[in-house]
């Protein structure tokens, strides 16, 4: 099928959809060796020959994948010291895929992996806004007055953060603990934990259960499933009226 060529770039994970045009314009894309300058114009990915700076970016299958992070492993494409990476655990999975936005080396849960860029992009756009929820396990147990805190928004050194939504999960005083239940709507680094450190309860354990309609359900630590075409649908979709939709 044709498509705008920057629009196949993007899928095919070159960049940003917006990166995309620079290369068009800057002469750096051809189609069956011809090369195009002209934003706009249409190719088929399955039938036309598409170069970047030389590169064949082929008419590669597109892979969805939500997986369980275990704790204790990477967010990333490579680790120069050796630890364990999330592609570790995708064993006949061939395409070079990705992770949509990260999770910290000591969190666990939900993660998606794709080899659809604008798919990636899409979903991590702070523009979107796409719901995410953590359980999160934290020293003492918090009072009501202090989760309203990080239901309100709290002020961290990046700034205040939006609206949360936030519940009791499990209250355990014998022990000194208490699991919270938060969903944010914003993707800043270690925001979860900085949310808990700034009212006094630190997070000594953190899981994702859940991002945009997807939840983990009863997927194994460490396993990997597709999504269905369902999923991947409902999930752009979610994206696009997430952000179109006013914060609170
Ligand atoms: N918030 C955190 O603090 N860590 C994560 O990995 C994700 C959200």
């Amino acid at each position: 099928m044709e498509e705008r060529l920057q629009k196949i770039l993007a899928q095919a994970g070159v960049a940003s959809r917006r990166k995309c045009e620079e290369l068009i314009l800057a002469g750096k894309v051809q189609v069956n060796g011809e090369t195009v300058t002209v934003l706009g114009t249409k190719a088929d990915p399955a039938t036309d020959t598409i170069t970047v700076a030389g590169k064949n970016i082929g008419a590669e299958q597109k892979l969805y994948l939500l997986f369980n992070k275990p704790k204790g492993v990477i967010t990333s494409a490579s680790d120069p010291h050796g630890r364990k990476i999330v592609t570790d655990y995708l064993k006949g999975i061939k395409e070079r895929v990705y992770p949509v936005g990260r999770l910290d080396y000591d969190t666990e849960g939900l993660l998606l992996l794709t080899n659809d860029g604008e798919f990636a992009h899409l979903l991590t756009h702070p523009k979107h806004h796409v719901p995410k929820t953590y359980l999160a396990t934290v020293k003492g147990v918090p009072h009501g007055t202090e989760l309203d805190k990080l239901k309100k928004g709290i002020m961290l050194e990046d700034g205040m953060t939006a609206p949360a939504e936030v519940e009791y999960h499990d209250v355990d005083p014998d022990n000194k603990q208490a699991t919270i239940s938060i969903t944010i709507h914003e993707g800043r680094n270690r925001q979860v934990r900085r949310m808990f450190e700034a009212i006094g309860h630190p997070v000594t354990r953190l899981k994702r259960i859940s991002f945009g309609n997807l939840f983990l359900g009863t997927l194994k630590r460490g396993v990997y499933r597709h999504l269905t075409k369902n999923e991947v649908d409902n999930l752009r979709q979610s994206a696009v009226v997430a952000g179109g939709k006013k914060q609170h």
